[in-house]
């Protein structure tokens, strides 16, 4: 097992970049500040966020600048910068690049706002593990996120982008891409005097629910099922600088539905808990044990997806995916097995992918738990099951089930002193109606078929050519499979 550090040197890297993305649409959401029903209850603000799963991500609708312009952001846990797209950005003026990368959401234009500032030219410069990434100019404005008004907030501008929409990155200051260090959204957060610590909480909810939430200064009892529980997060093993939400996985195995449990884990690992990644990563050895156990076919190499048959979802109602953390009395994440296999291939194949001709099964689903090597991230096929407490200030994660589809609401404020308090969610799982509404089938938006088979897993373009010209040589499979999976 490599160091954490792996994974931030890959970070840092100005790697390859590759394919991403979709056609997304912008979809304006209100952001209300939360109010709590108490006047104790005032330091907490809570935004909502919209589930786009054929987007690949939880996307926050905010603003920036004077008068505030409307920006869409993906959350990400796993990145420390808070950068937008400018209405001048490369990919936004260029079809081409959209048609590939997906059509860029809100923009932003400097010259409209009166609290913009530069910092400086050309200096901000971000890629991701997924071999995504912008460059642009470092500037300042004012962002408004959850009722919050956040003023001279340092952020990327992106000029040359692979991503078509900005990032909201609420990691440790210490992970922000610029080499000259500066207070990021958490600092900020703090000094303005707007929450009294370093810390939000994370509600994805249901995989089917269109919004989840993030409560920045506060934690929902209503949201989660029984105690809290904290753990460390783990500092950087070289540098001991605490930079990733990093925090020591126990034990990983699955709960049948006759109770037979089958334990895949034989030492902990650390994990990073990444609101900006679609999927779980776990290490080679234990996803292909996973994949053998449930006759799971690796295909991400070449579609970017683990297929595994939706049989599961009718036949294994009660399977859940465990995940146990800091040690023997940590807490324990059930993952329901409707969470971990998505029925989302047949989107996909209407718009042209072909699967595998000698898949073992008909009904074909995907996998939530793909693998990888050097370092391993609990993505959103895990998160949605955790109500996920991060306090960046006392260096904790609170993890409790969460108590999907939940209506109410009971803030807790989280301060310096107190840390993540002691508290109990919820009973149990809040029952959920059945509205007519409620559509549970993913559906997938696109243009063109997929008439290329080429192989996406190895598919890059040199990070430093944004030019529109290497895109046509790229498989166009993955600007549909591997446009709604980031790592970011
Ligand atoms: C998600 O993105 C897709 C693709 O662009 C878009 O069509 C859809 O409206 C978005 N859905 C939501 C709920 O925002
Ligand atoms: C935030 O700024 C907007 C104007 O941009 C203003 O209308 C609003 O009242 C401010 N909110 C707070 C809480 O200061
Ligand atoms: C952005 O891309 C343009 C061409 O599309 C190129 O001329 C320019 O140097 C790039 N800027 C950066 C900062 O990479
Ligand atoms: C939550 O709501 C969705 C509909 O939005 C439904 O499909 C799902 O079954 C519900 N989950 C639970 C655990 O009740
Ligand atoms: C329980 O279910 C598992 C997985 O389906 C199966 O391998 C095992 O034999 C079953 N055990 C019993 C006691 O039925
Ligand atoms: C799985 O194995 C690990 C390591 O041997 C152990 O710590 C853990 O308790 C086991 N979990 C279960 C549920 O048996």
């Amino acid at each position: 097992m490599k160091s954490l550090s792996t994974l931030l040197a890959l970070s840092a890297a100005l790697t390859p970049a590759i394919a991403q993305r979709v056609l997304p649409v912008s979809f304006a959401r209100s952001t209300q500040r939360q109010s709590g029903t108490t006047t104790q209850k005032r330091a907490t603000f809570s935004q909502e966020l919209n589930n786009n799963l054929t987007g690949g991500g939880y996307y926050a609708q905010v603003s920036v600048g004077t008068p505030p312009q409307a920006v869409e952001l993906i959350l990400d846990t796993g990145s420390s910068d808070v950068w937008i797209l400018d209405n001048n950005a490369n990919l936004c003026s260029s079809d081409k690049l959209q048609y590939y990368y997906g059509y860029c959401l809100s923009t932003y234009n400097p010259d409209d706002s009166s609290t913009y500032e530069i910092v400086s030219d050309d200096s901000f410069s971000i890629s991701y593990v997924d071999g995504s990434g912008a460059e642009g100019d470092y500037i300042k404005d004012t962002l408004s996120i959850g009722g919050a008004n956040i003023t001279s907030l340092q952020m990327g501008l992106a000029e040359n982008t692979t991503i078509n929409s900005g990032l909201l990155g609420v990691g440790f200051a210490a992970n922000v891409a610029s080499s000259k260090p500066y207070d990021n959204i958490m600092d900020l957060f703090v000094d303005q005097d707007l929450i009294p610590s370093q810390s939000y909480s994370l509600y994805l909810d249901d995989l089917r629910a269109e919004t989840g939430t993030i409560l920045f200064g506060g934690l929902d009892t209503k949201k989660f099922i029984g105690k809290l529980k904290t753990v460390d997060i783990q500092a950087d093993e070289d540098t001991g600088d605490y930079t990733s939400f990093a925090v020591e996985l126990s034990s990983m195995y699955t709960t049948a539905d006759n109770g037979t449990i089958k334990n895949y884990t034989s030492t902990s690992i650390p994990v990073i808990l990444d609101s900006g990644t679609t999927l779980t990563y776990l290490p080679t050895s234990i996803a292909n044990r996973i994949f053998d156990a449930f006759g799971a076919y690796d295909d991400s190499s070449y579609t970017g997806l683990v297929y595994i048959d939706c049989g599961y979802l009718t036949n294994n109602p009660d399977l859940t995916f465990d995940f146990q953390f800091g040690g023997t009395s940590g807490p324990i994440i059930k993952v329901p097995v409707d969470e971990m296999v998505l029925d989302n291939v047949k989107g996909y194949q209407e718009i042209g992918l072909d699967v595998p001709s000698d898949l073992p099964f008909d009904d074909v689903c995907s996998f939530g738990i793909q693998s990888n090597s050097g370092y391993y991230l609990l993505g959103d096929t895990f998160l949605r099951s955790a109500y996920v407490v991060y306090d960046l200030t006392n260096k904790k994660i609170g993890l409790a089930q969460s108590n999907l589809n939940a209506t109410e609401t009971d803030i807790v404020e989280i301060t310096k002193e107190s840390g993540i308090p002691d508290v109990t969610g919820v009973a149990s799982q809040v029952a959920y109606t059945e509205t007519a509404t409620s559509n549970p089938t993913v559906t997938v938006t696109g243009t063109g078929s997929a008439d290329d088979s080429g192989n996406a897993g190895t598919r890059s373009v040199p990070a430093a050519n944004w030019e529109a010209v290497t895109v046509a040589g790229l498989a166009s499979v993955f600007s549909l499979v591997g446009a709604s999976l980031f790592m970011l």
